[in-house]
């Protein structure tokens, strides 16, 4: 019995010492010291010896049991030290090395511009309204009085999900849905900001652009009115300085219609390669609400009459900032987007 206590001694400690991890130290704390461990089990046959030997096997399993304990527990702490300090080495964390900046990000540059044209009409009246990216032909076209056949569709050409279903080539198409929304009541007097799409991709021209439209209708709406409401407009993004024309031109939407210019930015008005030496800068399109318009979407132009215009954001923010290329707000280079 003094022998086999011996032996498992023996065993027992060689095995602790060699063990390399934690979890291998409690295996071992159950295979020895556990309810059916071998040095139980020999604690558990001592009723079987003569009542003279018993002192001295007793005495030597409880010894034994304190030295398989005591092994234990510091191969534990050793074992845990050495995996902590492995781990802390993995992490490699040297509090001496200067910190890494947080940088926060901005606004892009063209919703910068664009919140500022919002702010703009907010001020003076307009609520901002919104529609479809996939747009049907009726209201991108037939109700702006741009039926089938209409050799103007030409100046759009679009992309085209179905026959009737297509990407809006403009934001013009909200003027009939909140028109149709909100008959008869007047005044409406809303801006709708948004993406449009055209199968046209150079340095000025990219097939995804931002636009922003305008609608007023009201009893009495004159030219006059939308004169001094754009006036109003580009003063406050251009400057107070800046001269303004109107162009007369054609859309299918309004009668009469024109093109708004403004005052070259870059050289004043007095000529240079960004005007194209002629002083001035085309900036947007507008005009007074054609009657069929109206009608179409439930309004009598007898009663009511009304002024629109969109304007390309892109545009605005390049001849806002001096900017060349318009495929520069898609690239998402931070050394340009930092720059505003
Ligand atoms: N929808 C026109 C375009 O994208 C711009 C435009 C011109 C909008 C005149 C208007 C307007 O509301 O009255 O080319």
């Amino acid at each position: 019995m003094l022998e086999a206590i011996a032996a498992i001694r023996e065993a027992a400690l060689a095995r602790v010492a060699a063990a390399t991890t934690s979890e291998e130290l409690a295996t071992l704390r159950v295979q020895y010291l556990g309810k059916k461990g071998e040095l139980t089990q020999v604690l558990r046959g001592m009723g079987k010896l003569p009542p003279e030997e018993r002192p001295r096997v007793g005495q030597l399993a409880n010894q034994v049991r304190e030295e398989l304990e005591r092994a234990l527990r510091e191969a534990g702490e050793k074992l845990s030290r050495q995996e902590q300090e492995r781990r802390l080495r993995a992490e490699a964390l040297d509090v001496t090395l200067p910190g890494r900046p947080v940088t926060t990000g901005h606004r892009h540059p063209l919703y910068q511009v664009l919140n500022e044209i919002k702010a703009v009409f907010i001020g003076l009246g307009f609520d901002v309204a919104e529609g479809p990216e996939v747009e049907s032909d009726y209201y991108n076209f037939e109700a702006l009085n741009l039926p089938k056949d209409h050799p103007a569709r030409d100046m759009q050409d679009s992309f085209y999900i179905t026959e009737d279903v297509l990407l809006r080539t403009h934001t013009s198409p909200v003027q009939a849905r909140v028109m149709e929304a909100r008959r008869p009541q007047v005044p409406i007097r809303i801006i709708a900001p948004g993406k449009v799409y055209r199968r046209d991709d150079d340095a000025t021209h990219s097939p995804l652009f931002h636009q922003v439209e305008g609608l007023l209708v009201d009893r009495r709406v004159t030219f006059g009115d939308l004169k001094g409401t754009l006036m109003a407009f580009l003063q406050q993004i251009f400057g107070d300085g800046v001269r303004v024309r109107f162009r007369p031109s054609y859309f299918p939407f309004t009668e009469p219609s024109a093109e708004v210019d403004i005052s070259c930015v870059m050289c004043g008005g007095c000529g240079c390669r960004v005007c194209s030496h002629t002083g001035w800068l085309e900036i947007l399109g507008c005009g007074l609400v054609h009657p069929k318009v109206l009608s179409m979407s439930g309004y009598d132009p007898e009663e009511v009459s009304g002024f629109a215009f969109g304007l390309g954001v892109e545009r605005v923010a390049m001849l806002k900032y001096g900017i060349d290329d318009l495929r520069l707000f898609y690239e998402n280079d931070l050394r340009f987007l930092q720059q505003f």
